[in-house]
Order: C-alpha cells, then sequence, then structure tokens
C-alpha cells in the first residue's frame, strides 16, 4: 500500500503533464494550515527572528540573552492578542498592555470584562531585556537584589503563573485553563498551523502559558538615548552622555544619586526589589501586607518598578494615583510621607525626603523621557496579529 500510493500519484502526474505544462501537486499539511490561518492572521509563514542583540554594556554587565523559539513566541503574539481567550471575547492580553503605550493601558485601573475593573494600575511590559530576565525566580541573584516577581505586589513567581491569575480573574478574562483550551481547539482555523509549528504535541494548558511566556520575554527595550549614551560611554553612567541636553546630564546625574539605588544604574533589573515609597501614612491598599501570610511589616511595599519607557506608561504607581512624570517627581520631592515601612534609601539623617530641590525637577523629568524606546510601540513582531 505504502509503495503504491506514490505510484499511483507519479502516474497521475505524468498522465496530467501529458496534456498541458502543470505545476508539481505538492501535498504539504502545514503549507495548507498556514492557508486558513493567513485567511484570519498577518503571520508570515517562516517565523520572524525574535533573537534580541542588547548593547554590549549590558551584555558585559551580566544581562544574558534569553532562548527565544521563533515559532514558540509567534504563536504566543496570537494568544496575546486573542480576545476568545476571554469568557465574553471582550477583552485580551493586549486590552490592558497596548504597544502604543510600552504594553500599558493609559487608565488608572484597567477595564476587564463585564465592566468590572482591576484594582490596580496595568503594569508595562518592556523592562530592560526583557520582562522574565528582570523579574521572576529564574532570574540569577548575581543582579543584586533578591528575587522579583510579577505583579505590583510580587506574588507571582512566573510570567506563566502571572498569566494563569490574569486570565483566571474576574476583573480580567475570567476563564480557567481548562476553558482556555477549549476556545484554543475550537479556533483550529488559525491556531492548527501555529501548533503544528510550535509544539508538534499539540494544544495543551502547559503549551499555551509557555508560549505566551516566550512572546512576553522577547520584549526588551534597548533602543532608547539612555542605551545609546550608555553605549557610547562604554557603560559608565557617572560621566555625561554627548547626546544628551545639559538638562538631561543634571537629571541622569541626580537619578545616578539619589534614585539608581533601589531603579538601578541601568533603569534595569531594580536593586532594591520591593519597597515602601512613602505615598501615604495609610494604605487602602496593602499590597505585599495583604498577603497571605505576611504582617504589617509589609503594609505598603510594592514592587519597585522597571523605569523603561516609563514616558509612555502614565498614570503612575500601584493605583494610577499620580497623572505625570511631573508629579511622580514632585512627590520624591515634597511628598514623601514618613510611612514605618518606608525604606530607608528613601530618607536623609533618619527623615522622609532625599534632600531634593524644585529646581531638580525638569532635569529629572528630562532624563526620566531619555528612557522612551519608540521603536518597541511599532515593532512589527509584537503588533496585534489579527486581520
Ligand atoms: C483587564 C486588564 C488586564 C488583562 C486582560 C491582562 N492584564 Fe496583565 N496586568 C494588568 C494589571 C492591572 C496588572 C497589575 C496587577 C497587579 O499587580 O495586581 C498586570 C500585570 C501584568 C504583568 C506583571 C508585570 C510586572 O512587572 O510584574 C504581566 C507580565 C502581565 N500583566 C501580562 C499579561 C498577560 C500575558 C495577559 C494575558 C494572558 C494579561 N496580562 C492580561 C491588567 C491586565
Ligand atoms: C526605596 C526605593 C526607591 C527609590 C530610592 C526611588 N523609588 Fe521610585 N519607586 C519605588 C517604588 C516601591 C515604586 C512603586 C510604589 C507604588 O506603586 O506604591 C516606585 C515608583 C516609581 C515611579 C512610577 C513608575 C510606574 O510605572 O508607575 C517612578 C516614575 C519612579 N518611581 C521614579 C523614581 C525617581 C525619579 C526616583 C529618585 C528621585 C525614585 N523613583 C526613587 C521605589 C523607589
Amino acid at each position: 500500500m505504502k509503495i503504491l500510493v506514490p505510484i499511483v500519484l507519479l502516474s497521475l502526474l505524468t498522465f496530467a503533464s501529458c496534456k498541458k505544462t502543470t505545476e508539481p501537486i505538492i501535498i504539504d499539511p502545514y503549507h495548507d494550515a498556514y492557508i486558513e490561518t493567513s485567511k484570519v492572521l498577518d503571520v508570515p509563514e517562516i517565523a520572524v527572528d525574535y533573537a534580541p542583540e542588547f548593547p554590549s554594556y549590558l551584555t558585559r554587565n551580566g544581562f544574558i540573552t534569553p532562548d527565544v523559539d521563533n515559532e514558540k513566541a509567534t504563536l504566543g503574539r496570537v494568544l496575546f492578542y486573542d480576545k476568545n481567550l476571554s469568557k465574553t471575547n471582550e477583552v485580551s492580553c493586549a486590552s490592558c498592555h497596548i504597544q502604543e503605550k510600552a504594553f500599558a493601558d493609559g487608565k488608572k485601573v484597567s477595564d476587564g470584562i463585564n465592566n468590572r475593573q482591576t484594582t490596580r494600575n496595568s503594569i508595562g511590559l518592556t523592562s530592560a531585556i526583557s520582562i522574565g530576565s528582570s523579574y521572576g525566580s529564574g532570574t540569577p541573584s548575581s543582579f543584586g537584589g533578591g528575587v522579583i516577581n510579577f505583579f505590583w505586589d510580587d506574588r507571582a513567581e512566573s510570567v506563566a503563573e502571572q498569566a494563569t491569575q490574569s486570565l483566571a480573574s474576574d476583573r480580567e478574562m475570567g476563564m480557567s485553563m481548562h476553558e482556555v483550551v477549549s476556545r484554543v481547539k475550537e479556533n483550529q482555523k488559525y491556531y492548527k498551523w501555529l501548533f503544528m509549528e510550535a509544539y508538534p504535541d499539540g494544544i495543551s494548558e502547559d503549551n499555551i502559558l509557555d508560549a505566551i511566556q516566550q512572546f512576553v520575554n522577547t520584549m526588551g527595550s534597548f533602543h532608547s538615548r539612555f542605551d545609546e549614551g550608555m553605549e557610547a560611554n562604554n557603560g559608565n553612567a557617572e560621566d555625561d552622555f554627548a547626546n544628551f541636553t545639559v538638562s538631561e546630564n543634571k537629571g541622569k546625574q541626580i537619578f545616578m544619586e539619589k534614585c539608581a539605588s533601589c531603579h538601578s544604574q541601568f533603569a534595569a533589573r531594580s536593586l532594591v526589589p520591593v519597597a515602601n515609597n512613602g505615598l501615604y501614612l495609610h494604605y487602602q491598599d496593602k499590597g505585599r501586607g495583604a498577603l497571605p501570610n505576611h504582617t504589617s511589616a509589609e503594609n505598603g511595599v510594592f514592587k519597585v518598578p522597571s523605569l523603561r519607557n516609563v514616558a509612555l506608561t502614565a498614570p503612575y504607581m500601584h493605583n494610577g494615583s499620580f497623572a505625570t512624570l511631573d508629579d511622580v517627581v514632585e512627590h520624591y520631592i515634597s511628598g514623601i510621607k514618613n510611612h514605618v515601612n518606608l525604606h530607608p534609601n528613601l530618607t536623609t539623617y533618619g527623615q522622609p525626603g532625599l534632600g531634593l530641590t524644585h529646581a531638580d525637577k525638569a532635569p529629572l523629568v528630562a532624563f526620566l523621557k531619555t528612557l522612551t524606546d519608540e521603536s518597541v510601540r511599532t515593532d512589527k513582531r509584537f503588533s496585534d496579529p489579527f486581520k
């Protein structure tokens, strides 16, 4: 039987070619499946390269290029933008993580399914080289500081765990993983080819979460003017950058002196993973203090966020309470409250405050804007693939 089929095919082919010159019939199940996918999605048949190329100053400082599987990241991109993965087909990950806004959403709190809202501000997903290199239990602690996990209260250990929670939350997508798997199976029309390419063992909970993780972990941001300056200065943040204005260089100097102890001199992996930064004397949202088995010693303690693309991710803080970077810097100049858990890096001689003056505001804001990487807003690899 096995030998017969090709012979029959071959003779059919030769027979057909006697009549007129036709193209050879190639039976390619991958290509056929791709045709179906391409009716719904704008994804290339040969996966694009997701592997990042870091500036050498980051590599030299121990930031390691993550392993990227292009086919898995391609599938992750589709899952990230697929509204069918929410209970009411209203929202996808991308509804609250918008590319234009460096994957934050511009709102104080985010809109989930059924007109419900999240209790916290969406977090931009472009950290220095990838969110998984900055956060997560898999991160080598040699960068300084402890393990930094996901969410404002640091409660999820991996993007996969975080994604499970976002999918499950009835304020976000309202879906169990079991339901997510069924939805993907219902949409075989465009998912079949993507899974054939990425996971020959097929559609499963683990593969779905892995693909999302692969995609989110390729969202590095290292083409800012700050990166250019660092690269030109061989990673020396102390000297002035030739590509900066006087004000930006002044702001850089203040940042390195007053802010980098927590947010890091590379504006990369935070040196202090979580802290209280004195927003209030009494917090409505207790942050880590509200987690099971945590004590009041962690009330008002939140993630020290990445500042990459911070000019694009307004409003700010866990509750979106500051509308602009001016407001944030004003907080650090005059608003730091003497909360019992206030981090010592935000005190001077035991008193709350950094000794900043109003003259420091414009330079600091100008510096924070140099952390913007315009390329992340338009990079097609991270854009909505749905036609
Ligand atoms: C309804 C809006 C909404 C949806 C949908 C949503 N997110 Fe989020 N996301 C948020 C908010 C709000 C936070 C911060 C929540 C918190 O800290 O408690 C967050 C946090 C995160 C973080 C943590 C970042 C960090 O630095 O700790 C990641 C990663 C993330 N989301 C990825 C995703 C992925 C992947 C999906 C889809 C599976 C998704 N989100 C769906 C609103 C949303
Ligand atoms: C003790 C460590 C620490 C120091 C020092 C520090 N920060 Fe922060 N920063 C935090 C924490 C923690 C948050 C989040 C707090 C929250 O949401 O409740 C934060 C939030 C921010 C945000 C908001 C980011 C976002 O995505 O919402 C900006 C901007 C910022 N800091 C800038 C600065 C600047 C500028 C300085 C120096 C003047 C500075 N920080 C010093 C810990 C610190």
